[in-house]
């Protein structure tokens, strides 16, 4: 694997900067995962560093950048509509530049569908191009011709990437690229390529760099935290790395996504109960509640194993919380199969699930299983998981109330007045409150919920 450093591309920000009269304008949207988030967080750094200035309106815009994801096909089709939407600004303003790039750029059959159908796309790169990105703008420009680049993987890490992030107080920090797990029903080891770790120096120097700026929250990204370090020179696991991040003095709490319960190990759920820095909440996904199906999906574990790391986690971590992802309708599940998915949840009582009805991805193994069950059966099923969970959770977050919480504002609420702050367990509570407040830790008293909302108000030791 190659370590590469961001360099600024003089010779194209030069390119750039002849075409236009005044700084041209970037309008950047990214769909899907916080990792595509990230990602569109450094293709804004990227063109501030080439001489673009970023635009929040499409109008605006010339340059138009959707950074798509690829994991279910309504994500897919979301984006096509929105590309077609922009035809008409095409129109209007023929030296307009709409590009399309990340995950669904990876695969070919978008990209030939891109070539084909949609003349006004002029650039489309996959997850590996941002650094590339100001090179490819120029190329665009000189040439006065489309610039489509086939998929292609790029087994490289690179650093120091200019970055524009979104919140001044929580951010995402990836720790590891790519995926090498291929669960069945999965497009991302295709479009993300192999997995590859950061060095620990890297994210560390990262790290320290936002807590010295003021971060509240970080969190670590990768497909499969709990396989980070596997290459590295150096031998290092995830709980080593946590624990050296926690090593850093400041004010923040540390989050992680994604973790797979097949690596995810005792020595993990230790040191989660020993850091204080470390959220006490984990996103766990199941998938399924049924053995058989686990297997087709090849998860590398069992139900009765999952259980088990759960009472481990509940033994040593007091008041830990869970989440989990589900995927309902699974080509061949069966009603037995999707009745032990709700008597997992009832077992673990997660305190939010993320729920998905399977969507079938061209190229994986489970795309070529047989799939007789409707999709109204599927829906039918997706909505008596959503009552299970809401009877689950709702009583859980109702005996919230009376305990008093630090939060992290985060934004305003929905009501006038009040802000929502974010618990450690990712629940989110609203209370009355001034803007200002926004981005500072809050000591709230829970007094209510309206489902799964808590409500509370700031407590008395904050006003003093
Ligand atoms: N269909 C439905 N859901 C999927 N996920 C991943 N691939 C698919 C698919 N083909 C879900 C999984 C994963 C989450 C990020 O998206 O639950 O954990
Ligand atoms: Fe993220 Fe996967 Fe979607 Fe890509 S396909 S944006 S990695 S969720």
């Amino acid at each position: 694997m190659e370590n590469l450093t961001y360099t600024h591309n003089a010779e194209a920000a030069s390119v750039i900067a002849r075409f236009y009269d005044s700084p041209p304008m970037a309008y950047v949207h990214s769909y899907g995962c916080q990792q595509n988030v990230n990602d569109g967080e450094k293709i804004r750094g990227v063109l501030l560093d080439t001489g673009f200035g970023i635009c929040e309106n499409v109008e605006q815009a010339d340059l138009i950048l959707f950074n798509t994801c690829a994991v279910r096909e309504h994500a897919e089709q979301r984006v096509f509509g929105n590309v077609g939407a922009l035809k008409k600004l095409k129109e209007k303003n023929p030296r307009l530049i709409i590009g399309i790039c990340g995950c669904m750029a990876q695969q070919k059959h978008i990209v030939e569908k891109l070539r084909a159908s949609y003349p006004y796309v002029d650039l489309v790169f996959g997850v590996d191009g941002i650094d590339r990105l100001p090179a490819m703008i120029a190329q665009r420009l000189q040439k006065g011709r489309r610039y489509l680049e086939d998929p292609r993987e790029r087994n490289a890490v690179v650093e120091e990437m200019p970055i524009r992030r979104d919140s001044g107080f929580r951010a995402w920090l990836p720790i590891m690229y790519g995926c090498d797990n291929f669960c069945t029903y999965c497009i991302v080891p295709y479009v993300r390529g192999r997995e590859r770790s950061r060095k620990p120096e890297h994210i560390l120097a990262e790290f320290r760099d936002l807590v010295s700026k003021g971060y509240k929250e970080i969190t670590l990204l990768g497909q499969n935290v709990n396989s980070y370090g596997k290459g590295l020179e150096e031998p290092m696991d995830f709980s080593d790395l946590l624990n050296l991040l926690c090593t850093v003095p400041g004010e923040y709490q540390i989050r992680f996504m994604t973790s797979h319960p097949k690596d995810a190990s005792r020595k993990l759920i230790d040191t989660i109960a020993a850091q204080d820095h470390l959220c006490k909440h984990i996103h766990l996904p199941v998938q399924s509640g049924s053995n058989r199906l686990l297997q087709q999906m090849t998860r590398h574990y069992t139900v009765e194993q999952y259980l088990d790391l759960v009472g481990y986690a509940r033994q040593k971590i007091p008041g830990v919380t869970f989440s989990s992802d589900i995927i309902v309708g699974f080509p061949g599940e069966t009603e037995d199969d999707f009745q032990a998915t709700l008597d997992l949840i009832e077992k673990v009582r997660y305190m939010q699930l993320f729920t998905f009805i399977y969507s079938k991805r061209e190229g994986t193994r489970a795309a070529r299983m047989p799939d007789p069950t409707t999709h109204a059966e599927k829906a039918a099923r997706m909505d008596r998981l959503l009552k299970a969970q809401d009877a689950i959770a709702f009583p859980m977050v109702a005996a919230m109330a009376g305990q008093t919480v630090r939060v992290l504002a985060e934004a305003a609420g929905r009501n006038p007045g009040t802000i929502n702050g974010r618990l450690d367990n990712n629940l989110v509570v609203e209370f009355p409150g001034q803007q200002d407040l926004i981005g500072q830790y809050v000591n709230v008293r829970l007094t209510g919920s309206r489902a799964a909302l808590l409500t509370g108000e700031v407590a008395q030791s904050n006003r003093t």
